[in-house]
């Protein structure tokens, strides 16, 4: 078949890479279009060179903008590339913007699409992500999903459980591939015994006022645990704003957005997680480490019935409450979820065999 694949942004590219690896021994031909989503390099080269992806065939340069702009440039430049070559068959990952945008312009092309990661729902539908879920799914014809949850949302919706099909977890595949790489990672003058924090969900970080109460916490538990935060560049230019920097003490280390196995390598050894990302959510889960997530709701529920992770919502005052269980030793135990085993991009390519 020839098979061409789409990535855009960061937490795409850890989706897409155990894909294309096992697609090969099938002997496709394979093409990976970068929409340009993510530019600056330590959001998408850096992850290019770590996971072992090949290097895009073409890069649709969309870069930034508002949902509507961003999501519209991806599809002006997506269409004359699926017209002058038409694939058998376009893969595209997650939730981004860039999933959803070129999931459309296959679909009215009569190109065959499959999504990696469906069928997840916050039923949030204020969240960009879930918009993008929810129409990407409705137009695939491939629905590759990594939690039994997943598919009774798609089941729900109506969608032909012919087209669904549980394969796991293609995250934990490169995961797993890399972790004893990534103990070799470990970013230097850090200290030993850490909380790790990320927050960059619009909802979160372009509210000034939860913005500033959420680093007064964090600020005043690093006086007992060293707090570092690997900052998103929304994050960053929010802080800036809010000169959130100078309020903060020696323990608490700001650091620009990591590679991926320096991050790998700082979440394996954190005591303690706090973040408002999805793909964290799940990398906690598997290696067992307590993971608070500062949203309303999450579209991974199975890391909350399974694995370590608990929902606060965006309420400091619970932030606080389950932090200090944790340091008091009273940490949530969970179990892996089934199939994140390392092996969900060999079950995606007996499926397309
Ligand atoms: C996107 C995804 C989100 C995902 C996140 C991971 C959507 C709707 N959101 O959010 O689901 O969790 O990626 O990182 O697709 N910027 C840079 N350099 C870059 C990219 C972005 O400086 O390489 C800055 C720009 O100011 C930009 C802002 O970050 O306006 C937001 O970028 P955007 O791609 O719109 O969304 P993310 O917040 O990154």
């Amino acid at each position: 078949m020839n098979i061409l694949h789409i990535v855009g942004a960061r937490p795409n590219f850890m989706k897409a890479a155990p894909v294309i690896r096992a697609l090969e021994a099938d002997r496709h031909r394979q093409t990976l279009v970068h929409t340009g989503q993510h530019y600056d390099f330590d959001m998408s080269d850096v992850f290019f060179r770590e996971l072992g992806l090949p290097p895009a065939d073409l890069n649709l340069e969309v870069g930034s903008g508002s949902h509507a702009r961003q999501t519209a440039e991806v599809m002006l430049r997506m269409e004359p590339v699926l017209l002058e070559r038409p694939p058998d068959l376009v893969m595209v990952y997650g939730d981004v913007n860039s999933t959803l945008a070129a999931a459309l312009v296959c679909s009215k092309l009569g190109v065959r699409v499959a999504h990696v990661e469906a069928g997840l729902r916050s039923f949030d539908r204020t969240m960009p992500e879930e918009i993008n879920r929810v129409l990407t799914d409705q137009v695939s014809d491939f629905l590759f999903t990594h939690s039994q949850e997943a598919g009774d949302n798609l089941q729900r919706e109506g969608i032909a459980a012919g087209k669904v099909h549980l394969v796991g977890n293609v995250m934990i595949d490169t995961l797993v591939q890399l972790l004893p790489k990534a103990s070799g990672c470990v970013p230097s003058g850090l200290p030993d015994r850490y909380v790790l924090v990320t927050l960059h969900r619009p909802g979160n970080v372009d509210d000034p006022i939860f913005i500033s109460q959420i680093f007064s916490v964090l600020n005043e538990f690093s006086r007992r645990i060293p707090v570092i935060f690997p900052m998103h560049p929304r994050t960053r230019q929010r802080i800036l704003r809010e000169q959130i920097p100078s309020s903060l003490n020696g323990s608490f280390y700001l650091l620009d957005p990591l590679p991926y196995l320096s991050f790998l390598a700082l979440q394996r050894r954190a005591f303690l997680v706090v973040t408002d990302s999805g793909g964290v959510q799940e990398e906690t889960t598997f290696l067992g480490i307590p993971c608070l997530t500062v949203r309303e709701n999450t579209e991974r529920p199975v890391t909350v019935t399974l694995g370590t992770n608990t929902v606060v919502g965006r309420n400091t005052s619970r932030l606080v409450a389950e932090m200090e269980k944790v340091l008091s030793g009273q940490q949530k135990q969970g179990q892996t979820p089934p199939l994140w085993d390392g092996h969900a991009a060999q079950r995606i390519a007996i499926v397309l065999r």
